[in-house]
């Protein structure tokens, strides 16, 4: 009896080449302009202490209350699968050391986990780049990382509006929070179900609540930039001036509080109505007191996170589709003899950096089929013919060129068809150097 078809957990995608290759072409754009700005890649565990999630992103959060995978190891260690990037990456230096004495300016890229109701632009997986600047607490690196933000959202060709707020300090934040109570008890009553319960919890999420009812009560409720302590007012203040110099349009969102809780003065979310509910295809924000929170030193810290899954379907609805590469040459054998020799060739080829896919032993038929289905700029075809000395015929398939000529020189019949070769294909590791092991 047939077994039963297992499918994929709800929420969570495979990803085929036809779609990778928009996600390569992506990736591959971002890590260059990373480069611009002198970010490194860290690459982090997917999995970590639930303590941890719970400490940095705070315990009452809608993702530590209802959204991780968490379960116990063979240990008894309660693990959860990451929801984000941040915790992970602060853990990580202070566990290294990497911020001693340094300015450290890290990118990671990679699936995150989070137990939401799977809608468009909303997965279980989904992939994010992350980026967290260490120990530089002045309003200049808030505007160059949204100006990194702004580059990247340019680059993907996307179209969103930048909204900042500033939470200011823990102090201002627990003045501002009893300012807001005050505010809310009256009102509770026409806030929606979940509102009521964040009231208790976290007010201030009270304030990006969807609901209309909610939004309206919010529109109307104390602004937290009109209680900052002062020196977070002059941070806000001259962020908002470097971002006007800098040509970054922006719209001060007082009802901007972010959904976890280790931030303090800047916070800011590119966001666009293009992607129905899911509307925020970036956001991030700073959070010096969360090193220190988790047992390191004092150290200012920013960063923000951007999901791929809403880039791509961005992209998408622009019409922006990377289309897998082909391989240059389509190499069929048609007789078992001459495999060796079709495949040797092939090696040859690759060798020069040249892309070949082979198909065979099979059939005249079956291997035009192949060939054409391969999308390969050329196509030949080696048979018993070939092996005893008959000329190799190398066919353009979607133009008029043709090459014939001995089974030795296909370099030459395809250079001669216009084929620029490439470097040979690269076996060596670079950057030694700066090669650094975490332990
Ligand atoms: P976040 O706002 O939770 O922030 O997520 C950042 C981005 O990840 C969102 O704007 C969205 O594009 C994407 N995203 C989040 N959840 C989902 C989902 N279920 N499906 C698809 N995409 C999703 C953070 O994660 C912070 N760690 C950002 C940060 C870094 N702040 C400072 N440094």
């Amino acid at each position: 009896m047939a077994g039963k078809v297992l499918q994929a957990v709800r929420g969570m995608n495979d990803i085929f080449p036809e779609e990778s290759a928009g996600w390569q072409a992506l990736e591959g754009d971002l890590r260059t302009l990373l480069a611009l700005y002198d970010y490194g890649e860290v690459r982090l565990p997917l999995l970590e202490s639930t303590e941890l999630f719970a400490r940095a992103i705070g315990d009452v959060t809608d993702i530590v209350q209802k959204e991780m995978y968490t379960f116990a190891d063979r240990n008894g260690d309660s693990l959860t699968l990451r929801p984000e990037g941040t915790a992970g990456c602060v853990r990580a230096a202070i566990q290294t050391q990497s911020m001693r004495g340094q300015t450290p300016r890290y990118y990671y890229m990679g699936p995150m986990f989070r137990h939401e109701r799977p809608q468009k632009g909303r997965y279980r997986q989904f992939h994010q780049l992350g980026v967290e600047v260490f120990g530089l607490p002045a309003a200049s690196t808030d505007a160059e990382v949204i100006a990194l933000s702004a580059r990247i959202l340019r680059t993907a060709g996307v179209t969103a509006a930048l909204q900042i707020n500033s939470l200011g300090s823990p102090a201002a934040r627990a003045h501002y929070r009893t300012l807001l109570l005050d505010y809310l008890r009256p009102r509770r009553a026409e806030l929606c179900a979940d509102c009521q319960e964040r009231m208790e919890r976290n007010p201030l999420r009270v304030l990006d609540c969807k609901v209309p009812t909610c939004q309206d009560i919010a529109h109307l409720a104390p602004h937290l930039a009109d209680h900052l302590d002062a020196d977070s007012a002059a941070h806000f203040a001259l962020l908002q001036s470097l971002l006007t110099a800098l040509d970054i349009p922006y719209q001060v969102n007082h009802s901007l509080v972010r959904g976890l809780d280790y931030y303090n003065r800047t916070v800011f979310e590119w966001v666009t109505d293009a992607l129905g509910a899911q509307g925020t295809v970036l956001a991030g924000g700073r959070y010096d007191g969360l090193v220190a929170q988790l047992g390191g030193a004092e150290t200012a810290a920013i960063g923000f996170a951007v999901g791929l899954e809403r880039l791509l379907a961005l992209q998408a609805l622009q019409g922006r589709v990377a289309e897998a590469p082909a391989p240059l040459l389509f190499m069929g054998a048609l007789e078992e003899a001459a495999v060796a020799r079709a495949w040797q060739i092939a090696e040859r080829l690759r060798d020069e950096g040249i892309s070949v896919v082979t198909s065979g032993p099979a059939s005249f038929k079956t291997l035009m089929k192949q060939a054409v289905r391969s999308r390969a700029r050329f196509q030949a075809i080696i048979g018993a013919g070939q092996l005893a000395g008959a000329a190799l015929i190398l066919k353009e398939q979607l133009g008029e060129g043709r090459w014939q000529g001995d089974l030795d020189a296909v370099h030459e019949g395809l250079r001669s068809l216009g084929v620029d070769f490439p470097q040979p294909a690269p076996h060596t590791v670079r950057n030694f150097a700066t090669a650094r092991t975490l332990s």
